[in-house]
């Protein structure tokens, strides 16, 4: 039952209320519940009455009852049905009066954020005594509407982007020791079930096609590196693609410029990127999107080993171009500039869209919200921006300049992998700009967001699954209109 801002409740909740002589709202009142967003309250039906439990589920004010809030409302509601002992609960679907969205569209908006909250990472979980439980599966959560045929005509792409982010985040969450760049290959050729045409390079294969960047940085690891070409194309024949390409290091100790201990095992969710990638080309088969999209990624771990890339090594990327390896712990941009280069020249695309968990330094910028976003074409960035905001993926446009791209000159090669310190992420994204062959491309350095250490209202904790959402639907808005 939605309860809205002030603790208004719901014309349905109402008639409860009084069906219960007034328990309802005095149980509101006493646990100071406001109807806010993303609120909830379990309330135990008084003696008598059949329901075993009544959950009062916060909308907030109805005028700004959208798409976006009724995601969140549906998560509020998953989490109030797991705080108590029942697995099932039925919601009937109304909408507030003044609301700006439909209610077909807020009934499948309210089932998806139910599902997209229900995701929970328990397959290392035994639940053995004083281990900490698995979570709590909800067995079924009823939306009555109105039009259920509709409703579920508007359902059906939200679940299949659903599936694209729950495939995603179970990707960046499995740890590295089963995550090797063959495991995370495997994967992927799953989607060809979907109609994804799936394409996976070996080493041998790469070294003929001169990606010494990206197999320099998989040099000191004894499992193989890996390049994966995803196809799907929904779109008109013959119309260029558009190019999705992903950092897929799975894992990063640094190299020989090893990282502290601290924290490293964070790094087991360093290929957040090609999960983003890998997550999108799901949900886009999923819902058969009238689009053609190439999605890469690049796989390889980055190991310190005597056989590892040093500092001062100089390596011929797949571009020609010459690279000095400062720092071997900035190995992502490594992996990309072959695999840029390759999508440009092998697709042609319309456009290319690299995401990486790329730096340090834009999580000292823009911290856990937004991501840092680069285009060499504003109108490129505007778009993915919007289609962000959209979907609650938030963006944050990162300047690009010549005045940075000369920081990683050098006297011994073409370019060198690190700039300064200062602007790290900036001079990443200037790296990465030199494989890109004048094409239009943006890069979203992803490595604030695609894990949470705090509940999110609609992800919980975890692996994001970030970029899946936003991408999906920039695709939506960009190449499926016509
Ligand atoms: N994978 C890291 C970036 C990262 C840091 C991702 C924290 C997620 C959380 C990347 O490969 C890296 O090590 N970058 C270095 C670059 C530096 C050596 C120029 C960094 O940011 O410290
Ligand atoms: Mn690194
Ligand atoms: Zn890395």
């Amino acid at each position: 039952m939605g309860v809205g801002a002030k603790n208004k409740l719901s014309s349905q909740a109402e008639r409860v209320d009084k069906q219960v002589d007034g328990a309802l709202a005095r149980a509101a009142a006493a646990a100071r519940f406001t109807g806010k967003l993303g609120e909830y309250l379990a309330v135990l039906a008084p003696a008598g009455r059949k329901n075993a439990t009544y959950l009062l589920v916060g909308t907030g004010p109805a005028k700004e009852f959208g798409e976006q809030e009724a995601q969140t409302f549906g998560a509020a509601a998953y989490r109030a049905i797991q705080s108590v002992d029942g697995t099932a609960a039925i919601v009937l679907a109304d909408v507030p009066s003044g609301a700006p969205a439909k209610l077909d569209d807020i009934a499948a908006h309210l089932a998806y954020g139910a599902r997209l909250r229900s995701y929970s990472y328990d397959k290392y979980k035994t639940g053995a005594a004083g281990t900490n439980n698995k979570n709590k599966q909800v067995g079924a959560l009823t939306v009555m509407v109105r039009r259920p045929a509709m409703t579920r005509r508007r359902y059906m792409p939200l679940s299949a982007i659903a599936a694209g982010v729950e495939f995603s985040r179970n990707l960046v969450s499995e740890p590295s020791n089963v995550k090797s760049p063959k495991w995370m290959s495997t994967q992927c050729r799953k989607l060809s079930k979907l109609g994804v045409r799936v394409e996976v390079l070996g080493e041998a294969q790469m070294r003929k096609l001169g990606m010494h960047a990206l197999l320099g940085v998989g040099q000191g690891s004894v499992r193989e590196s890996q390049c994966v070409v995803m196809r799907w194309n929904g779109g008109k024949r013959g119309s260029n693609p558009l190019a999705l390409v992903g950092k897929g290091v799975t894992f990063d100790t640094g190299g020989i410029s090893i990282k502290p201990a601290g924290g490293m095992e964070d790094m087991i969710w360093d290929m957040g990127g090609a999960g983003a990638v890998i997550g999108t080309m799901h949900a886009l088969a999923g819902r058969k999107a009238k689009a053609n999209v190439v999605g890469v990624v690049g796989l390889t771990e980055n190991m310190p080993d005597g056989n590892a890339q040093r500092p001062g090594d100089i390596v011929r990327s797949m571009s020609g171009q010459t690279i000095e390896v400062i720092n071997t712990d900035a190995e992502g941009r490594l992996v990309l500039a072959d695999m840029l280069w390759y999508t440009q020249k092998r697709f042609k695309p319309d456009a290319m869209i690299d995401l990486a968990t790329l730096t340090g330094a834009v999580v000292v910028a823009l911290g856990h919200e937004y991501a840092g976003l680069y285009a060499n074409k504003d109108q490129l960035a505007d778009r993915i921006i919007s289609a962000g905001k959209a979907v609650g993926e938030k963006l944050w446009h990162l300047p690009l300049d010549p005045a940075y791209d000369k920081q990683i000159n050098t006297p011994r090669a073409d370019m060198k992998n690190v700039g300064p310190r200062w602007g790290g992420s900036i001079t990443a994204a200037q790296f990465l700009q030199r494989f890109t062959n004048g094409l239009d491309w943006a890069h979203l350095d992803i490595a604030g967001v695609a894990w949470s250490d705090t509940d999110r209202p609609l992800l919980g904790k975890g692996a994001t699954g970030f970029g899946v959402r936003a991408l999906d639907r920039f695709i939506r808005d960009n190449y499926e209109s016509k």
